[in-house]
């Protein structure tokens, strides 16, 4: 591998809202240089907290889509920071942003330990290996013990724990930062109490932590870099991202520790990002930008090939190439110089709907990435349109968002009204609000008499004999795959149980 290659970091922050992200995501940008994004970050972290205003955000895309992809660089390593959605929700968008990551950084509230989202990601992460660096946060304020953290993220992931820090004290009692590798203590200055960059090298620990210290240092595996890169093993690092302390630890260990972008799934095993052919897949599709052109930005992961501007890529689903004349590359500091783009690298390609989430990208048209599944809904609607007349809007909007990965959209294969899946529910009240908004489509969501779906593959015959008798409870994805519409998780048992020759999947790969 280049050094090039193996200089960058691809990495996401998953966390439970309100655990820091933002703040750490802001100190992470200071320390790379790239001091005027930190603003634009802060900005959309405040609007997050109430939901009628995080659409509003949303809706002026120009800010998500300069902080989706943070690019900076520090010690001659380039770290590509990709911003997984904030809210509570779970979206398919933040798994398939997670899908384009090589590592990730957990952060942990330090009074809450692992919370309900922070759990979630957690587990998609694990789904694909990713490894984990964790970050407690908030060691300023007072926080539950630090044995107790420790044992509740082991026990609560299944997974071994390492400490690398302890926090000399929380609350009233903080003194500071210990950290192993080194062995000295980041002191708070002044009134604020902030780490202003003194290190105490020759620390007097008191008594009463350094005993606890020992045991923190003993009681726990040791680091073991394959442990964590495999995902088996997670470093815990300790701090406060708002008064910036265990930051510059944290990016030190993800530049020293953190993967290299790694091998990508594919068809024909996996890619290395050696390769000389320039292959990527688009994780995320952002349409409507600007409110005035129905334009989009298909968000493109680099695997591996060295990639210049204007060069002509074939996307799969297209079968002739297209030239790719103004990506937006996401440097930080000087956008300038971006004019390549290696492996790990994230490109945003304009374009007019061609490029949906899950196609591969390629100078050959050879490869097919695989591993960015459509989730089966837990939420299923149906869609009222309240003006009769903007049927063909309608459907537009949908295949739109759906391609966006908003939403899920499915065809009934009896009766004409459009059902919509989600995920979470939150989905549903950016469908509405962007249907209204973008497409100038007013309509209602109505309950649907289904609780989930399966996608249904199997042999011509039995599909077809299925379809007979179940004609009433089928319906055709955007992709014109067979999907049933269950009543119930029984429903879907029941129907297994009968075509045991045909499988009902609950996730779908492009
Ligand atoms: P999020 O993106 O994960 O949702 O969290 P965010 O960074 O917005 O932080 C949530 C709240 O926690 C903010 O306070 C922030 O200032 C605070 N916070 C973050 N890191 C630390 C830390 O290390 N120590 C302490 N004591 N607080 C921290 P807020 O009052 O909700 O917002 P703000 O008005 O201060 O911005």
């Amino acid at each position: 591998m280049t050094d090039a290659i193996s200089n960058r970091r691809t990495f996401a922050i998953i966390s439970h809202p309100d655990a820091g992200k933002t703040t750490l995501t802001e100190k992470l940008l200071l320390q790379g240089g790239a001091i005027h994004l930190a603003g634009e970050v802060k900005a959309r972290g405040q609007a997050r907290r109430a939901r009628s205003d995080w659409m509003k955000i949303e809706q002026q895309r120009g800010i998500s889509v300069t902080s989706s992809v943070m690019t900076f660089e520090r010690d001659g390593i380039t770290f590509n920071l990709l911003d997984t959605p904030g809210h509570e929700d779970f979206s398919e968008d933040t798994y398939r942003t997670l899908t384009a990551v090589d590592s990730a950084v957990m952060v942990i509230d330090a009074a809450k330990g692992i919370e309900p989202q922070t759990r979630k990601l957690f587990e998609v992460c694990r789904l694909r290996s990713v490894p984990i660096i964790t970050f407690v946060n908030k060691v300023d304020r007072e926080g539950r013990p630090v044995f107790e953290l420790l044992d509740e993220i082991a026990d609560m992931l299944a997974l071994d724990v390492s400490p690398q820090a302890y926090p000399v004290g929380m609350g009233g009692e903080f003194e500071g930062v210990l950290d192993f590798a080194t062995g000295c203590v980041a002191r708070p200055e002044g009134p604020s109490k902030e780490f202003a960059g003194k290190r105490d090298c020759e620390p007097e620990i008191p008594d009463r932590f350094a005993e606890e210290i020992e045991l923190a240092k003993i009681g726990y595996p040791e680091f073991d870099i394959d442990a964590y890169r495999s995902g088996d093993l997670t470093p815990v690092y300790f701090g406060s991202a708002l008064k910036s302390f265990g930051v510059t630890e944290l990016i030190e260990a993800l530049a020293q520790y953190a993967p290299p972008p790694r091998p990508q799934p594919s068809d024909e095993g996996f890619v290395e990002p050696t390769r000389d052919e320039v292959t990527g897949f688009i994780f995320k599709v952002q349409a409507n930008m600007d409110p005035n052109h129905r334009d989009r930005i298909a968000f493109m992961r680099m695997a591996s090939g060295t990639f210049r501007r204007g060069m002509k890529l074939t996307p799969s689903g297209l079968g002739k190439p297209i030239a790719v004349h103004s990506p937006i590359m996401f440097f930080a500091q000087d956008r300038e110089i971006a004019d390549t783009a290696l492996p790990g690298d994230i490109i945003g390609i304009p374009n007019h709907g061609t490029l949906r989430v899950g196609d591969t990208l390629s100078e050959k048209d050879t490869v097919r990435f695989t591993g960015l599944p459509n989730f089966a809904p837990e939420i299923l609607r149906r869609v009222q349109l309240k003006d009769p007349t903007k049927t063909k809007q309608l459907r537009k909007a949908l295949d739109d968002l759906s391609e966006e990965g908003v939403i899920q959209v499915f065809y009934p294969e009896l009766g004409a009204q459009h059902i919509v899946g989600v995920v979470g529910q939150l989905q549903l009240e950016v469908l509405v609000s962007r249907l209204a908004a973008e497409y100038k489509v007013d309509a209602a969501l109505e309950a649907a008499p289904f609780d989930t779906a399966r996608w249904v593959t199997g042999s011509d015959d039995g599909v077809r004999q299925f379809e007979d008798f179940n004609r009433a409870n089928l319906a055709r994805d955007r992709d014109g795959d067979l999907v049933f519409m269950a009543k119930s998780a029984w429903d879907v048992n029941y129907q297994q149980e009968k075509h045991p020759d045909l499988t009902f999947s609950a996730t779908k790969e492009r």
